[in-house]
């Protein structure tokens, strides 16, 4: 061992022994008569001193010489500190060296490798292992390895056993792109990297293991936000003669578990709502209940009133941000101008005032009395004091923009605090959604998903109003995870697929496996897969799931560290049988 302790371990119970620690160079402050050093490594910071009169002369001067990041390795002994630093565990001590190695130097490093960085996240990518050097990624990165390990720990006790199933497959449709791989054994073809490991874990349940999991990568070619990345891992997971509450509880069993051992937080029980529900009252499938301000409708009060923009709205809907009557022209403005941003959309904003003094002011005075503004007042409980935000037209399009906005004032009133968790389980999935470009409807989950059993007769004379059997966990408005019970007979999941346009010849080609295997014995089954990425951020109490990944793709799916994607050689691409000049050719 090249060193006795860590930077991060030595106490005032220490004084007196001899030690020797490696590290990198934090900080080095030459004050005259002493040279002090900050050393770093995973486990914390130890300065050592270097004393005119007390060190000798030539170490001295070597300390004075080293940079920001050079790797030492200091032999010296533990000493109590004159002035103490409460901040840090090793506070009370310093090393006062004699014998300092310099095991390698290090250029300037492009950023700071402080808690709170002048590095912008382009440069941090790029170099990321100085990043992650930082304890706020490093913590992140700790955070994330917890979760594994009480992840395994709480599932292996439920008797599932982690199988891992390859990623050299065919498509698996997850409702993204999928990532290919050409075969060079097998010209002209090409594996797909798995969106999911969703019909292995399925053809785990044929095989009888029960109960499967896995902590595993999956690919996916989509758009990239802040808690989307292409490659993610999720904790996937599958169970055998089980119904969705069996599911259900199995899985808020695990978060609860997660939360009291990793945040010591005793979670309550999960709050369910219906798709529908979700939809209706705010406008969205991953509503953040850590907060109301639930959608309440106005048509029947406030159409017919000679005010064109509700009188043809499909929908005329708003919230009610409490105690925000004060808001100035300034303020409104500024929400008008946010609901009018083109992602969100809306044409504009309709706004009534329920002044302390108990009169009405709104923007829609011209065509409403007060008797009428007071009657929108009590349908929405607001009390004097309170601001109505009301948004009017198609109905999806005005439920996801007001949706926007009371995230937006929930946000503003501070009602979105990161120590407050609030996980729900939205229910009642619509199991098919009509895609206007292809004309066709496609699963809303994943095409191995059931119809609830009473909505099964409507697959053929209404399929867009048949219910899933598909949940999903919503924890702060995040969708931290989704599942569903699947469907195990051969003939049914034939027709499903008949459903979603596929001809019979598609569905034997793409899925004849899956489907030849529930012709032996295939158990009820179903499952979930949780976001680990996400679950890691969201335990974290952070929007954005890049840090807890030590290697993360940039918004535009590439790795500049490695430099990836790249160009492959012409020789590689004429083994694969690749020839790229193909397509301008034809
Ligand atoms: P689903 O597609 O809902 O279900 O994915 C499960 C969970 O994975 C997370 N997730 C992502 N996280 C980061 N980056 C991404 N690009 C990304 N895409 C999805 C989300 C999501 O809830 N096979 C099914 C599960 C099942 O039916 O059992 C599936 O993959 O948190």
């Amino acid at each position: 061992m090249l060193r006795t302790h860590t930077c991060g371990e030595l106490r005032i119970d220490h004084a007196g022994n001899q030690v020797v620690l490696t590290g990198w160079v934090q900080k080095q402050r030459d004050k005259g008569g002493i040279v002090y050093i900050d050393l770093r490594d995973r486990y914390g910071i130890t300065q050592l001193i270097f004393e005119e009169g007390v060190t000798d002369p030539a170490l001295i001067e070597k300390a004075k010489n080293v940079g920001r990041e050079f790797v030492l390795s200091a032999k010296g002994e533990v000493v109590e500190r004159y002035s103490k630093n409460d901040k840090i565990p090793t506070g009370e001590i310093e090393i006062r060296v004699s014998e300092l190695a310099v095991l390698n130097v290090s250029k300037t490093p492009p950023f700071t490798i402080e808690e709170e960085t002048d590095g912008g996240e382009d440069l941090r990518m790029q170099y990321r292992y100085l990043d992650i050097r930082r304890e706020a990624v490093r913590k992140k990165l700790e955070l994330r390895h917890l979760m594994m390990q009480k992840v395994r720990e709480y599932l292996t006790g439920e008797k599932f056993i982690e199988v891992e199933t390859p990623y050299l497959i065919k498509s698996t449709p997850e409702g993204a792109r999928d990532f290919i791989v050409p075969s060079r054994m097998n010209e002209g073809e090409f594996y797909a990297l798995p969106q999911s490991p969703q019909t292995f874990k399925q053809l785990l349940m044929v095989a009888g293991l029960d109960r499967y999991y896995q902590i595993v990568k999956c690919f996916r070619d989509e758009d990239l936000r802040a808690d989307r990345q292409p490659e993610f891992t999720q904790i996937d997971c599958e169970m055998a003669f089980v119904e969705q509450e069996d599911v259900l509880n199995m899985f808020e069993g695990m978060t609860k578990f997660l939360y009291k051992e990793i945040r010591q937080i005793e979670l309550e029980d999960f709050k369910r709502i219906s798709y529908q529900e979700a939809m209706e009252k705010y406008g969205s499938d991953k509503p953040d209940l850590r907060f109301g301000m639930e959608f309440i409708e106005l048509n029947e009060l406030a159409q017919g009133k000679g005010f064109g923009v509700f009188d043809s709205a499909e929908l005329v809907v708003g919230i009610n941000a409490s105690g925000c009557a004060e808001y100035s022209r300034k303020q409104l403005d500024a929400l008008t101008d946010f609901v009018k941003k083109p992602q969100i959309g809306a044409k504009g904003l309709v706004y009534v005032k329920w002044n302390e003094d108990k009169s009405f002011k709104s923007s829609v005075d011209k065509f409403f009395d007060q008797a009428a503004l007071e009657a929108w007042g009590e349908k929405m409980n607001a009390k004097p004091g309170d601001l109505l935000l009301i948004l009017a037209g198609e109905k999806d399009q005005t439920r996801k923009a007001l949706n926007e906005l009371r995230l937006e004032m929930g946000e503003r009133l501070g009602l979105r605090d990161k120590n407050n968790v609030v996980p729900l389980w939205v229910l009642d999935f619509p199991l098919l959604e009509w895609d206007e470009d292809t004309q066709r409807y496609h699963a809303m989950h994943h095409p191995f998903t059931s119809a609830k059993p009473e909505d099964v007769d409507k697959l053929d004379s209404d399929p867009g109003n048949v219910r899933a059997n598909a949940y999903d966990l919503v924890i702060n408005g995040v969708e931290a995870g989704g599942g569903s019970i699947r469907i195990h007979d051969r003939e049914l999941q034939a027709k499903m697929f008949k459903t979603l346009g596929f001809s019979k010849e598609e569905a034997e080609d793409q899925f004849g496996f899956l489907m030849g295997a529930f012709e032996y014995g295939a158990p009820p089954h179903g499952g979930i897969a949780f976001g680990f990425d996400r679950m890691c951020a969201i335990m974290a109490g952070e929007e954005s799931i890049r840090d807890f990944i030590a290697f993360p793709k940039n918004n535009s799916g590439r790795d500049t560290m490695i430099d990836s994607p790249s160009k492959i050689s012409s020789e590689q691409l004429a083994e694969l049988g690749i020839d790229l000049n193909q397509k301008s050719n034809s």
